[in-house]
């Protein structure tokens, strides 16, 4: 399979222009293939989350380039960018942010209203199949604000699906959840990698669940530690 994502030679350094600059990425490499499911731990302050966002976009290398579907991001726009992420990269947190006055279904098609196309039956259709898988359709009309945490979270992975991603970015999605949701959630996830083929890249500090994963990226220090891949 082909590099979704290929990062070369990542460095970053917060505080750069103060007195005490840190660097917390070091001359990071790495790929990541095509509908796989990947999996990265680490210590708390190993710079998962930093490597995550600039991966994502989010946040911009010090030095260093993040190449997204064989597109070099360092040359693009804020525009440019802002329009990869959201047609090719779905989001999801710890805390799912969602619009707590909005139905699920409302939230769900959240991402797809800020591309500013017309809402289209095709687009309904997936939105109300997405909730299917989730296990949602009966409560699809609930305000997010009545909703208990895992539920939530199962909106926030409908909604990170709905613009048809490549790639779904975790950071410690199950990070707030008891244990037999999270079991749930990462079946969810899986099953989705299946179905569509959806590269997955998630952040976890549970190492029962990083261990289902196809490969185990280990974080220290701004490094990979150990890369292990599970089915080669
Ligand atoms: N915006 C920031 N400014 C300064 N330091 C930061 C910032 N974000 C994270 N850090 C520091 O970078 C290191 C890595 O953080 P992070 O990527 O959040 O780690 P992890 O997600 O593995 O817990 C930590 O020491 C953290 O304090
Ligand atoms: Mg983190």
């Amino acid at each position: 399979m082909p590099n979704i994502v290929e990062l070369r030679n990542i460095n970053k350094i917060y505080g750069e222009k103060t007195p005490n600059p840190t660097q917390v990425i070091f001359d990071l490499n790495l790929n990541i293939e095509e509908h796989s499911f990947n999996s990265i731990i680490g210590q708390s302050g190993s710079g998962k989350s930093t490597l995550l966002n600039i991966l994502g976009t989010l946040d911009k290398a010090t030095s260093g380039e993040v190449y997204i579907n064989q597109k070099n991001t360092q040359k693009m726009t804020k525009n440019e960018l802002s329009t990869l992420r959201n047609e090719t990269i779905g989001f999801i947190f710890q805390f799912h942010y969602l619009l707590p006055e909005y139905t699920a279904l409302e939230n769900v098609l959240m991402p797809y209203r800020i591309t500013k196309k017309p809402i289209t039956k095709e687009i309904m259709d997936r939105a109300h199949e997405l909730l299917e898988i989730v296990g949602l359709t009966k409560v699809k009309n609930n305000l997010a604000i009545n909703m208990s945490g895992g539920q939530q979270q199962r909106v926030a992975i409908a909604r990170s699906l709905i613009n048809n991603p490549k790639i779904i970015l975790a950071d410690e999605p199950t990070g707030n959840l008891d244990s037999d949701t999270t079991e749930q959630v990462y079946k969810l996830l899986r099953e989705i990698n299946e179905r569509y083929q959806t590269t997955f890249i998630i952040i976890t500090h549970d190492r029962h669940i990083a261990e289902k994963a196809d490969r185990i990226i280990e974080i220290k220090d701004g490094r990979i530690n150990l890369d292990i891949y599970k089915n080669a």
